[in-house]
């Protein structure tokens, strides 16, 4: 656990009242928060459990749990219908347990829309809050415990930054660190800058010094986490560029490696560039989501770089850092989109030959402006397109993931192999996973591992000292 100073107050109210609850309960009370999003969404649960934990909850292990916290994603459509999904499930249960609490939160309850079907549909729900005020999660849930019946509270844009919650960490050895907040770009197809606001960047030394709390924690990799990293540290008072805090980040001591998410392609310098190539804490890695191959899609996706952009971009970069692996993002089925335009995505696909690709089908959202646009794809041709797409994908990750067959490389030791015992899995600083002999006593270790067999798309290896 973190150590903090935010309303005390409030977790001291909620402590009460926990207290109370698990006297009518007859036990300790079990919460289980359970998240649907992104590592932003990933990284506020840590928030939510570490509050959860504090007032006196103990970790349950599924929804069977006395209280469950979803931690929502509205990201695309398929994220709505999955909670809505579980809360028909969530309801039955509630029945047997009238004393269970039902909390939701996170980003799709930012959309009014959403939150008044819950109010009139879902009213079994207890607590309601959104991304910008989940710092006041001790003292809804309080509320709650003492007797309100519905406590719902959205707001719609964020106020002051409350970032010393308490953190109970997922595992013991890495942690994301949110950098920046929101994100002003705006892509057509996309909610998040709805959801999640106007970008914000957290104050350097509010970085580093939660980086230095985390090191002095046990911690040794680090996940920088932002919509765009890149375009870290507009409005602050004194200017800091991504490049310059990656650098920083990186000589805290007892941190051994640093990872980012997401980077923006039209934001990324030529001097980030130069810090991962002389880094060699920063992983060789890079997530470089590039959304459509056609110039004309980019333009409509409002993503501000193109094709051509994107080609000399990538080629830049493995220039610079030969051993860099790189990833990205794809949406099939924007708005518009013509044979010729998936054409060209695949002609990208097969030029920067990815590691890996996440392909996405185009969802629209309302309130974006690609949701009224015209051309509308089939869904018979989005899924042909989208099957091609993934077949091309995994081709040519199958071929270029692996790549380091005969090196010996550092793993970070993430526990053991559930296929296998005997042998741990361990993440490489590319991101690709290798399996070897080895004791659960080696997990939250980084370990010298020789990469000896391909395996789909992870390798087999052995530790060498
Ligand atoms: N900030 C990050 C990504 C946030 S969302 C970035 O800009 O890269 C993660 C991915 O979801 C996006 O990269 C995009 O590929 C996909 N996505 C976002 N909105 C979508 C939508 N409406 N339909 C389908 N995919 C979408
Ligand atoms: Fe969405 Fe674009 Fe912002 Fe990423 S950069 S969060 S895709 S608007
Ligand atoms: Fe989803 Fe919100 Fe992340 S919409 S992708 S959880 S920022």
């Amino acid at each position: 656990m973190e150590k903090y100073q935010f309303t005390q107050q409030d977790m001291e109210k909620l402590a009460r009242e926990t207290a109370g609850y698990a006297g009518r309960l007859g036990h300790a009370p079990t919460a289980f928060v359970q998240t649907f999003g992104c590592q932003m969404n990933a990284r506020d649960s840590e928030k939510l459990r570490g509050i959860l934990q504090e007032a006196g909850f103990a970790e349950g292990a599924d929804e069977t749990a006395d209280a469950v916290v979803i931690n929502t994603c509205t990201v695309r459509e398929n994220a709505n219908e999955r909670l809505y999904g579980h809360l028909g499930h969530l309801n039955s249960m509630k029945r047997e347990h009238p004393e269970k609490l039902i909390v939701l939160c996170g980003c799709m309850m930012q959309e009014p829309d959403e939150v008044e079907r819950i109010r009139r549909k879902y009213a079994f729900v207890d607590v309601v809050f959104g991304t910008h005020n989940l710092y006041r999660f001790p003292e809804l849930l309080a509320r709650r415990l003492s007797g309100e019946k519905h406590v719902f509270e959205v707001w719609d844009a964020p106020q002051e930054m409350v970032e010393e919650l308490p953190k109970k960490r997922e595992v013991p050895y890495k942690s994301g660190v949110n950098i920046s907040f929101g994100c002003d770009n705006f892509c057509t197809y996309c909610i998040v800058p709805y959801v999640r606001g106007r970008e914000r960047s957290r104050r350097p030394e509010d970085i580093l010094e939660e980086v230095r709390r985390l090191a002095a924690d046990g911690v040794l990799e680090i996940m920088l986490l932002g919509q765009n990293v890149n375009s870290y540290g507009k409005g602050l008072a004194e200017p800091v560029s991504f490049a310059q805090l990656l650098e920083q980040v990186c000589a805290v001591p007892g941190i051994e490696r640093v990872r980012f998410m997401t980077s923006h392609p039209k934001d990324l310098s030529d001097e980030l560039i130069a810090v991962m190539a002389h880094e060699p804490k920063v992983c060789r890695h890079l997530h470089l989501p590039m959304q459509s191959g056609s110039t004309r899609i980019l333009k409509a996706m409002n993503r501000r770089y193109t094709k051509e952009g994107y080609l000399a971009l990538a080629q830049k970069i493995r220039a610079a850092i030969p051993d860099i692996h790189l990833t990205t993002d794809i949406i099939v089925g924007f708005p518009g989109e013509t044979e010729e335009d998936f054409e060209e995505t695949l002609d990208v696909v097969r030029r920067v030959r990815f590691d890996s690709a996440f392909t996405f089908i185009y969802s629209p959202r309302t309130g974006t402006p690609a949701a009224s646009m015209p051309d509308r794809v089939p869904p018979e041709t989005v899924k042909d397109r989208f099957a091609r797409l993934l077949d091309l994908v995994q081709t040519i990750g199958s071929e270029e993931s692996l790549r380091e067959l005969g090196q010996t490389l550092p793993a970070l030791v993430e526990g053991p192999d559930e296929a296998r015992p005997g042998r741990v899995t361990g993440r490489l600083g590319n991101n690709v996973m290798v399996h070897f002999d080895g004791g659960p006593d080696l997990t939250g270790r980084i370990v010298n591992v020789k990469l000896e067999e391909r395996r789909g798309f992870y390798y087999l290896g052995t530790m060498v000292p």
